[in-house]
């Protein structure tokens, strides 16, 4: 054991940014939530494992191999584990460990190996501690929703308030993340991305209407506050955001119509006064299943509507500019261009900025004689 010691206290503890900045062959320890964990097997049969881990300001991804320790520490228990026969292994997605590991280069790429796992005690480290949160304070997020459904008139806004505060979606959709990876994977991501897009599509859509466009605000607002509700189906969150079965093989858009649809038919039901018109029912329920803007990425008809087309750039757009912060953050001292982003198939540029320019001191052969 005074070799596990010894070797801990050389390690430094890295945040999960810190870990991305580091260039081939470092190597270093990070502690966090497991939020991904799946065995597979090499050709030769022998077992390897895919892992995500979040620790609060970000996650990282990689591989233990075979050859890896497995160390179980809890106080003044420590023991080697079988990964393969131990129970703790079996379920680790939603447990804290720490790992330690080195920056590897695959088709020009930073890949991350971890050789030694440390599950670690729960209790002292509890996994909730771990787990990313919207940088946006959770009151801040709400006055700007209550705000968005005074966009709306009175029929929409009364719908609205009943979907979100009678029904009790509320409680989920203000702490959901919208993805488990790529884009706002953390608690308060569902409504952050949400309010981006409805502050958008409003914006874009007081635009064209100020251009002599017909909009419909009301189906702009609903639509967009609402178009990743199914995602309240296709994740949760365990303390880390996990896909479920139904995330798995049925998706957000389908389910998300779905729900929409029943809530408008129990609404109507209940009352029936305020009920909301078939038609407007129907173009809210249009940009739920449309917004992602081509069947490629899962959208079964493409935006028809001029609200369903502005939600869907608004949509894309945030998705896009999220994903512009997350990778020009981990960029470092000269460097403006990030690695290449499979998911938005580009690399981002941050140019230096015309602030940094602008402070810089004005060369002298600028003043003329
Ligand atoms: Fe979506
Ligand atoms: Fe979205």
């Amino acid at each position: 054991m005074t070799e596990l010691k010894a070797d801990q206290k050389e390690k430094r503890r890295m945040t999960t940014p810190e870990v991305r900045k580091l260039s081939k062959d470092s190597t270093f320890y990070v502690l966090g939530v497991v939020s991904r964990f799946a065995q597979r097997r090499d050709k030769n049969d022998n077992p390897f494992w895919d892992i995500t881990i979040m620790d609060g300001e970000g996650q990282i991804e990689g591989k233990i191999w075979g050859n890896s320790e497995w160390w179980h520490i809890a106080g003044d228990v420590k023991y080697k584990m079988d990964p393969v026969s131990d129970d703790n292994v079996k379920k680790l997605e939603g447990q804290t460990v720490g790992l330690q590991g080195k920056v590897v280069e695959f088709r020009e790429q930073n890949q991350y190996n971890f050789n030694a796992v440390y599950y670690v005690d729960q209790g002292k480290y509890p996994p909730h501690g771990f787990v990313r949160r919207s940088p946006v304070p959770a009151e801040k997020m709400e006055n700007a929703f209550r705000e968005l459904l005074e966009v709306c008139g009175e029929n929409m806004r009364e719908f609205l308030k009943y979907l979100f505060f009678e029904r009790d979606f509320w409680q989920t959709y203000n702490v959901w993340p919208a993805a488990v990876s790529l884009h706002h994977a953390y608690v308060g991501g569902l409504l952050e991305h949400s309010l981006a897009v409805t502050r958008s599509a409003v914006g874009i859509a007081q635009n064209y209407r100020a251009g002599g466009f017909e909009v419909d605000m009301d189906i702009v607002v609903a639509g967009a506050l609402l178009h990743d509700i199914g995602k309240l189906e296709t994740y949760r969150l365990s303390p880390a955001p996990e896909m479920t079965l139904a995330g798995n093989v049925v998706d957000h858009i389908v389910l998300g119509y779905h729900r929409f649809m029943t809530l408008v038919e129990e609404y109507g039901r209940k009352r029936d006064a305020k009920k909301l018109d078939e038609r407007r029912a129907l173009a809210v329920g249009h940009i739920l299943v449309s917004h992602h803007g081509c069947r490629e990425f899962g959208s079964p008809v493409l935006p028809a509507t001029p609200e369903a087309l502005i939600v869907s750039v608004a949509d894309e757009l945030d998705f896009k500019l999220f994903c512009w912060k997350e990778q020009t953050s981990l960029l470092e001292g000269e460097k403006e261009v990030t690695e290449f982003v499979p998911s938005v198939q580009r690399r981002f540029w941050k140019s230096r900025s015309a602030k940094e320019e602008r402070e810089s001191p004005t060369p002298q052969s600028a003043t003329l004689p």
